[in-house]
């Protein structure tokens, strides 16, 4: 079995006398930010040393404002829940600044933060620091998904000064946020909602994908400040069969990534998704293409026409043109059908398919939950197939490393692999964030190598960072376990007789190493005792 050691972890635990409630994880150069409590930490990617930091609490009078509302000390500070550098040297930063958002811009010079503007953080930084937002920078602008008042009731989907249908469940019904991205023409948005479109008794969730037009610059006269473009499809997430098993709640998404999988060239999101909180157990791991999205909103809108009617699609007879939600450049030019149609038709009748057919990893346990995701994509192995390792985040503290041991030969079949369970947190802390991060190696010739790189945790309080792999393990002793392993970064080598790790040289010579992500198996692997791999 391979395994860390305490040897193998660096750890940053900010102010051990109080919990800094970190959170947000930027990269810089070679330096890590991370958000948390009325601080935001830069630390060195190398060996997550603070190199400085910059301290923003609230005012005095936010605070008691905050506290005479009724909220306790606890959320009467700032939270630091945006952090961007706009370009380098400068910092712009937005917190919750005691339920009176507030974003602020710094000018870097000498490990001095200064002051160089302040603005209102309404619509673009939530109020209660419990709030799930998202944001991103496209094209110098901040795209965010959060909520617009004290409290909470108000979700907007915001680019100054396009916003979202106000108070309006068509358009965003009680949405907890999980991510932002920006690709092409277009700002995607994810997150889960209470879902309009579920007519039955009680309520359900459903998870989102939902995207604006970057051109977009809103309608006439009373489409004013709206958007024209804002689309939504639910994302389905489910074990296949003559009764779906729905893991309807989404958590987490991952960056997108472009891999070869099979015969297929295709951008992946990966997300995680649990099962309600009242129901069974469960979570799992869902992959997406991003063309299946756009497909989805190229398709029929979705429409009940009475007040308990079933949501039905819309007969494309009955859409205006042009064409509703689409990206127009001249949005403010569109005619007033077009306009009416968007505004109560938002969400579109097709549901995102999940890429591979089916969930990649499940996990139904009553122990603990998914919470985050972070994917290393398309690791080449030698021989040179490639994979997306994955690495789950869990409400425990645990980190599953996984693989779909068929995605380099098929996109629609599925043979989840588990590598690891690793557990390197000393408390069982539910994950805040993970990232994979590398840093830039001056000492190589400067043609754009990477080193190895490194898993970022984030837990309310402490930042941990540890290797992606561990394959030159005193455990791992034959080429036999070597393989067995299944992790695309560990390869038999067959010369030095040592399992050996990806970016090892000549890793990508087949007639070196000995590897086979696929089987776990490798015939010319020296007969011996084999060890089957096990896991908990
Ligand atoms: C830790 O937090 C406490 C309470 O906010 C503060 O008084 C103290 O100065 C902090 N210590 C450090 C090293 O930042
Ligand atoms: C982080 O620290 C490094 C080293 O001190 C510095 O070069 C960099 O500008 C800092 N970045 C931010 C955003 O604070
Ligand atoms: C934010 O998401 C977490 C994790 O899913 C959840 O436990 C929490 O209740 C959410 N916050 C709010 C205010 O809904
Ligand atoms: C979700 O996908 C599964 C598996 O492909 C399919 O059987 C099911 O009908 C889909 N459900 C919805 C609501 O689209
Ligand atoms: C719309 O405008 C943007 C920037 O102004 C431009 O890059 C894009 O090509 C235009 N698209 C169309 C369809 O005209």
């Amino acid at each position: 079995e391979t395994g860390y050691g305490p040897e193998d972890v660096l750890k940053f635990v900010g102010n051990e006398s109080v919990v800094d409630h970190f959170k947000l994880v930027t990269k810089d150069g070679n330096s890590l930010l991370i958000g948390a409590r009325n601080t935001v930490f830069n630390l060195s990617i190398h060996d997550l040393v603070e190199q400085q930091r910059l301290v923003w609490t609230s005012p005095e009078d936010d605070t008691k404002m905050c506290l005479v509302k009724g909220k306790d000390e606890e959320a009467c500070q700032n939270y630091i829940r945006i952090m961007v550098v706009p370009s380098p040297g400068r910092l712009f930063v937005c917190g919750t600044n005691s339920f009176r958002p507030m974003c602020n811009t710094y000018i870097i010079s000498d490990s001095n933060y200064t002051l160089e503007a302040t603005k209102n953080g309404q619509a673009v930084c939530p109020y209660d620091p419990r709030h799930n937002s998202t944001s991103v920078l496209a094209d110098n602008e901040l795209y965010s998904g959060t909520v617009a008042d004290f409290s909470g009731s108000d979700p907007i989907i915001y680019r100054e000064p396009l916003q979202t249908e106000q108070y309006d469940s068509l358009s965003l019904n009680a949405p907890n946020f999980v991510s932002s991205f920006t690709q092409g023409d277009f700002v995607y948005f994810f997150f889960r909602e209470t879902a309009v479109e579920f007519i039955n008794c009680g309520k359900a969730i459903y998870s989102r994908v939902a995207r604006v037009c970057k051109w977009d610059k809103g309608g006439p006269h009373r489409f004013r400040n709206r958007w024209t473009s804002f689309l939504k499809s639910r994302l389905n997430c489910s074990i296949p069969g003559d009764y779906p098993f729905y893991f309807n709640e989404i958590q987490s998404a991952s960056n997108l990534v472009e891999g070869q999988y099979g015969s297929m060239s295709s951008k992946l999101i990966y997300g995680v998704f649990n099962t309600p909180s009242n129901s069974i157990p469960g979570s799992a791991v869902c992959a997406f293409a991003l063309q299946d999205i756009a497909d989805t909103f190229e398709g029929q809108f979705k429409e009940q026409t009475g007040i308990n009617s079933n949501w039905l699609p819309v007969n494309n007879a009955k859409v205006p043109d042009p064409r509703p939600g689409s990206c127009h450049n001249d949005s403010r030019a569109l005619p007033d059908p077009t306009l009416n149609f968007i505004k109560t038709h938002s969400l579109m009748d097709e549901n995102v398919p999940a890429f591979f057919s089916q969930p990649i990893l499940v996990r139904t346990s009553t122990i603990y939950r998914f919470t985050q995701i972070a994917v290393d994509a398309q690791i080449k192995t030698p021989g040179g197939k490639t994979y997306d390792v994955i690495f789950v985040g869990t409400d425990h503290g645990k980190i599953i490393k996984s693989v779909n041991a068929e995605s380099a030969d098929s996109a629609d079949k599925v043979t989840s692999v588990v590598i690891e369970e690793i557990d390197v947190l000393t408390k069982s802390e539910p994950i805040r964030n993970l990232e994979i991060v590398r840093t830039m190696q001056y000492d190589q010739p400067k043609d754009g190598s990477y080193d190895d790189g490194k898993l970022i945790i984030v837990t309310d309080s402490q930042v941990v960072a540890i290797q992606l792999h561990r394959c030159h393990n005193d455990k791992i002793t034959s080429c036999s376990e070597c393989v067995a392993l299944q992790d695309p970064y560990c390869a038999w080598d067959k010369i030095a007789g040592k399992c050996r790790s990806h970016g090892a040289p000549r890793w990508l010579e087949e007639n070196y190493f000995y590897q086979n992500v696929a089987t776990g198996q490798h015939a010319a692997c020296p007969s011996g005792t084999k060890h089957h791999h096990h896991h908990h």
